[in-house]
């Protein structure tokens, strides 16, 4: 109570306005690490899952897969449980990564897209769908897709986001893993069926890269963590968020690139990255794996980025905590996303835009 009343006369000093709804970063201050969030119109939240599995194993939400948390004012965000409970992976087997939850295209109940090690030991992209926002999700009997390229059998595919355009057909957008084996990192694209939960085309050769890594830039070897928001109807262009370099690197950062037509014409932002680390006394590094909404609190012009960071500024050599963050987005005149407030992760007070 009494740190409320000392939080509020700050503010007031600061010229905010009673209503002014405020957050601080981080949002989550424990190992939650690629964000995947919705705002969900039936109960009125925010949900976002995160990863809770594999090397590090930071998260302590480890009882069954996708730890899920919820708010309704995005200053604080409560966890309300896992989105699998335990015994419940179907063909997954490791490496439960990436998770992303959004109502499903077809107006009944939520579809869940992950990543994950098959049977065999490749790393496939996997469906699950449920009646409520929170779970429980219940898998496919079958990996969504797996990798059939024969010409590069060993690489995995990772980091799936849904993407459903206004004729409400529904798009699978993932990245190949090439920087696994010292191949092109491709963000490929490939339609679903209407309900989201199955891919025709599994010729991983046959679908279209929307974008690559280019190694001579900030990107080297990896481009990853895939979001599409499509802003046509304001600027004329579909944003593909992105993040590049390595993800234990303190110079992991968040990308963009626009295009007019979905599987064609991407070009990267001439000011990427557009979320990147400080300096050294920075309270986060290495930002990426970013999602990115309309903020239905406030229905601000600006976007809500949700993002993971590490804490600290380091060049970790082993996994470190990655906490999830919030940030704002807006598009300038030359229409292009750009971060409100300069492309470094907040770390003071800041307004719910
Ligand atoms: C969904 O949520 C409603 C309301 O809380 C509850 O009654 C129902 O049992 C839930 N359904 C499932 C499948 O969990
Ligand atoms: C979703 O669509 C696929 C392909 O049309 C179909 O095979 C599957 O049964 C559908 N799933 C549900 C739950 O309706």
């Amino acid at each position: 109570m009494l740190l409320a009343v000392a939080v509020s006369c700050l503010l007031g000093f600061a010229g905010t306005s009673p209503t002014t709804k405020t957050y601080q970063n981080a949002l989550i201050q424990s190992d939650a690490p690629d964000p995947g969030c919705f705002y969900d119109r039936t109960t009125e939240k925010f949900y976002c899952a995160h990863t809770c599995n594999g090397e590090g194993a930071l998260c302590t939400n480890s009882q069954g897969n996708f730890p899920i948390y919820e708010s309704s004012d995005l200053s604080s965000f409560e966890y309300v449980g896992v989105a699998q409970p335990p015994d419940t992976d179907g063909w997954a087997k490791d490496r439960f990564w990436a998770p992303e939850l959004h109502p499903s295209p077809t107006g009944e109940g939520y579809v869940l897209f992950h990543t994950a090690g098959n049977a065999d030991g490749n790393l496939c992209l996997g469906v699950s769908t449920a009646v409520n926002a929170t779970g429980p999700y219940v898998p496919s009997n079958e990996p969504l897709l797996c990798n059939s390229d024969e010409e590069n059998p060993t690489v995995g595919l990772i980091d799936s986001t849904l993407f459903v355009d206004d004729d409400g057909q529904p798009y699978l957008v993932y990245k190949v893993d090439g920087n696994s084996n010292g191949t092109p990192s491709n963000i490929n694209i490939v339609a679903l069926s209407t309900n989201a939960t199955y891919v025709a085309e599994k010729d991983v050769s046959s679908h279209v890269t929307l974008i690559t890594n280019d190694p001579d830039s900030w990107e080297g070897p990896c481009t990853e963590g895939p979001w599409i928001y499509d802003d046509h109807s304001k600027s004329g262009y579909l944003f593909l968020f992105y993040s590049g370099s390595m993800y234990n690197n303190v110079g992991y950062s968040v990308g963009v690139a626009r295009s007019k037509s979905l599987f064609e014409g991407w070009e990267k932002s001439p000011d990427n990255p557009i979320l990147h680390v400080g300096g050294e006394d920075s309270g986060f590094s290495g930002p990426g794996h970013c999602s990115v909404i309309d903020n239905e609190l406030t229905d601000g012009e600006e976007l809500a980025m949700f993002y993971h960071a590490h804490t600290g500024y380091r060049e970790p050599t082993v996994d470190t905590e990655r906490n999830m963050l919030l940030d704002f987005v807006r598009i300038n005149e030359e229409g292009w996303p750009e971060m409100v407030n300069g492309g470094t992760p907040s770390e003071d007070v800041q307004e719910i835009l």
